[in-house]
């Protein structure tokens, strides 16, 4: 098979996950990646008609898929949580995407809320565990609705999980030149599984001399995230501190219209998908007012994935002149302008 040769599943969503969706292939066209592309139409809109979110059927359709592209799902008609948890989260667990990466990195030109830093000083990547913690959905209610309710959401944590997330980790910190992890966590309230992070890094980190090694409570780190960035190469962390961390990430590195994301099974036993981090913003939705660029950041990742480094490279550098010439142009640019934009960069 020739590997620029990729069969794509594509999940627009709901809201302007359909906009931005429609960008991101724009461009992989535009970088010459002969697509087969199937859509689905998961999300609200066959929610309401049908009541599924993800059919069986169709799981096991996904998973025959080099990648997925994912626009964002969601929509106030829906009750919260059922297509988080039902469709999203379905599909993180089911197709075993235990890398939630989450690059932070600031582009030059463009504008961060902090004083005094340039794009050198915030350049790092989260690596979120995405199978376990808060997310596993253990726990239960009793008594709901009265005064007496109890609530429990518990923490899942396996040596197994912890162990593969880590090593993925560490593996991304030593490809990178600054070679440098960081564990984030909350050690010292959360003892059980605190101590299980901390012994499974120390463990692992044996097998990696060259990585220098750090840790940093959650609360610390959201603070050096503001007023030390420059601190972070590579975080490892779970899947609610990485869910957050990732959230001021984006903030401080331009807006959530440039964070992209890839839910990564770097084991490959299934299908990863790929997917901006935001959600399908019902307030602008429909409007052309919805930044893509944080999908086409993700489809760059995609190729990265499936072993086409050089085209995610070719994206990516569009991407960073187009911030440019945005920043200094001052231009105020629709969803598929700026797709044009980028996609005539690429393909030339
Ligand atoms: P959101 O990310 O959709 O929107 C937050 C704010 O950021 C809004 O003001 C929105 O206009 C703005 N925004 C988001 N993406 C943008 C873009 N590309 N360009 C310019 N502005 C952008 O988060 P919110 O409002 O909390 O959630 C809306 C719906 O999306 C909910 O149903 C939520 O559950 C869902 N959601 C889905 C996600 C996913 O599919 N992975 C992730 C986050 C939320
Ligand atoms: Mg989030």
């Amino acid at each position: 098979q020739d590997t620029r040769d990729i069969r794509l599943a594509v999940i627009p969503g709901d809201g302007i996950g359909t906009e931005v969706v429609a960008e991101g292939l724009k461009v992989l066209d535009a970088a010459g990646i002969k697509l087969d592309t199937t859509g689905y139409d998961l999300g609200a809109k066959r929610y309401h008609e049908t009541g599924e979110t993800l059919p069986d059927a169709v799981l096991s359709e996904l998973r025959a898929y080099d990648a997925i592209l994912l626009g964002a799902v969601g929509d106030p008609s829906v009750p919260p949580g059922v297509l988080e948890r039902d469709l999203l989260l379905k599909l993180r667990f089911e197709l075993d995407h235990y890398v939630n990466l989450r690059p932070v990195k600031l582009f030059p030109g463009v504008q961060t809320p902090l004083g005094g830093v340039s794009s050198e000083d915030i350049d790092m990547v989260v690596v979120r565990e995405g199978t376990e913690g808060p997310y596993a959905g253990a726990g239960g209610v009793l008594r709901k609705g009265t005064p007496h309710e109890v609530a429990t959401q518990e923490s899942l944590n396996t040596a197994y999980g912890v162990e593969r997330v880590v090593r993925y980790a560490f593996e991304k910190a030593k490809s990178r030149p600054r070679r440098k992890l960081t564990l984030v966590h909350k050690t010292n309230v959360l003892t059980y599984a605190g101590d299980l992070w901390a012994r499974v890094t120390d463990r692992v980190a044996t097998e990696f001399p060259e990585v220098t090694v750090d840790y940093c409570h959650v609360d610390a780190a959201s603070m050096f995230f503001v007023n030390q960035p420059q601190r972070f190469d590579v975080i490892v962390t779970d899947n609610l501190f990485g869910d957050i961390l990732t959230d001021i990430g984006a903030a401080i590195a331009g807006g959530i219209g440039l964070a992209a994301s890839g839910n990564v099974n770097p084991d490959r036993t299934a299908p990863s998908m790929f997917e901006p981090v935001h959600g399908s913003a019902p307030d602008i939705a429909g409007q052309g007012k919805a930044d893509p660029t944080a999908t086409i950041l993700s489809v760059a990742m995609l190729l990265d994935h499936l072993g086409l480094a050089k085209d995610a490279a070719r994206i990516e550098q569009a991407v960073a002149d187009d911030l440019l010439e945005r920043r200094e142009t001052a231009a105020t640019r629709s969803t598929s302008e700026i797709g044009d934009h980028i996609a005539a960069r690429v393909a030339g």
